[in-house]
């Protein structure tokens, strides 16, 4: 404890993709595009999709029971689920409430969380706040998402992009020195046009009209979310650093949004950071939203490129427009971690 505040940080992590691969040639065949210039674009060589059975609660559910196996914790002794997505299985109720039944977390409370691709940054900040003033003591964060059931697959601009998953991670109390060293988030709703689903919620209902137009798909100008990724992704990283008193040399490991491989590559130059030291999937699964940083962060971790004492930075944009950032002094060392609270 510090400050009052007790020490907050991931002990489990987890994830799940669809078993079904959409690849580039695959898309040759329903768009105008090449393989070519998916990759040479966007880095991103296949996605997955979820089944016909499959929502995001599906998805989730699995991310769960992994990250929970992972922690070594029963789904009663949690105190609250988060999930963060932009595509739940339904308006209400909520996805977190869908997962906390399939999982039996009858103590839990639930709630969803919405920041697009900053959702799931945004719902782990929320969850450090719980743990640390002690109000509660085990909160699990899920990033889910089916984008494939918002995205055009009729426009070559987006539908490249996008795929569907899971992942998951468990906050709890760690050893003091480890866990949460800062956190850092953002807004700027002035230019949320630039990416939007349009219609389906109150101020446009879907209608014979909505659907005509494609406005229940995902909009997007690429050129200036680009330009304002590239910008508010170093910025965030480098000001979660200056909170945590640390500097871009500290950093063993970051974890991006995996949203282009161009933006990825020009966040590490602008940072300064060495390409070896920033994890990406983003080949493997395109662009999942919510669920790209917990997915990336869960693979990074179980392949041993994280590992217990490391400083670890995640960083994400999206719709909205949003940012989050946030440093961990990674605690996790099998189980020993939480044998020692
Ligand atoms: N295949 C072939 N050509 C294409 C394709 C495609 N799939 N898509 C677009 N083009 C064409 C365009 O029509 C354009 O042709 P024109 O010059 O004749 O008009 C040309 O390629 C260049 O298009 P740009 O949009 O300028 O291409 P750019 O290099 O910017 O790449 C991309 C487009 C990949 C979308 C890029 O802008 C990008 O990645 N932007 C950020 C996207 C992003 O991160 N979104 C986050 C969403 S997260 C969320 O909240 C859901």
């Amino acid at each position: 404890m510090k400050n009052g505040l007790y020490s907050a940080g991931i002990i489990g992590t987890g994830s799940y993709v669809p078993e079904k691969i959409i690849t580039n040639e695959d898309l040759e065949k329903i768009v105008e595009t090449s393989s070519e210039w998916i990759v040479t674009r966007t880095g991103i060589r296949e996605r997955r999709i979820a089944g016909e059975n499959e929502a995001t609660s599906n998805l989730s559910t699995i991310a769960a029971l992994r990250a929970l196996d992972d922690a070594d914790m029963d789904p009663k002794d949690l105190d609250m689920i988060l999930v963060a997505t932009v595509t739940p299985d339904m308006p209400f109720p909520s996805t977190a409430c869908i997962v906390q039944s399939n999982i039996g977390a009858v103590n839990a409370a639930a709630s969803d969380i919405e920041a697009a691709c900053s959702g799931f940054l945004y719902a782990l900040n929320v969850a450090q706040q719980f743990i640390a003033t002690g109000f509660y003591k085990n909160i699990l964060v899920i990033g889910g998402e089916c984008l494939s059931r918002i995205t055009n697959y009729k426009d070559r601009g987006t539908c490249i992009l996008f795929g569907d998953g899971a992942g998951a991670a468990v906050v709890s109390r760690v050893e003091d020195g480890y866990g949460f060293l800062a956190q850092y988030m953002g807004a700027d709703g002035s230019n949320g046009n630039s990416l939007a689903v349009k219609a389906g919620g109150s101020r446009m209902p879907a209608s014979a009209a909505t659907l005509l137009h494609d406005y229940h798909y995902i909009h997007m100008d690429g050129g200036e979310v680009f330009k304002f990724a590239v910008k508010i992704m170093s910025s965030a990283a480098e000001k979660a650093m200056d909170i945590a008193g640390i500097t871009k040399d500290d950093i063993d490991c970051v974890v991006p949004h995996q949203a282009n491989i161009r933006i990825i590559n020009n966040v590490a130059k602008r940072l300064g950071v060495s390409e070896d030291k920033v994890y990406s999937n983003l080949d493997r699964y395109g662009n999942l939203s919510a669920a790209s940083i917990p997915v990336a962060l869960d693979e990074a971790v179980k392949s041993g490129r994280i590992s217990k004492g490391d400083n670890v930075c995640m960083v994400g944009f999206g719709g909205g427009l949003t940012w989050a950032s946030n440093i961990i002094k990674w605690s996790k060392d099998s189980n020993a971690i939480k044998k020692a609270i």
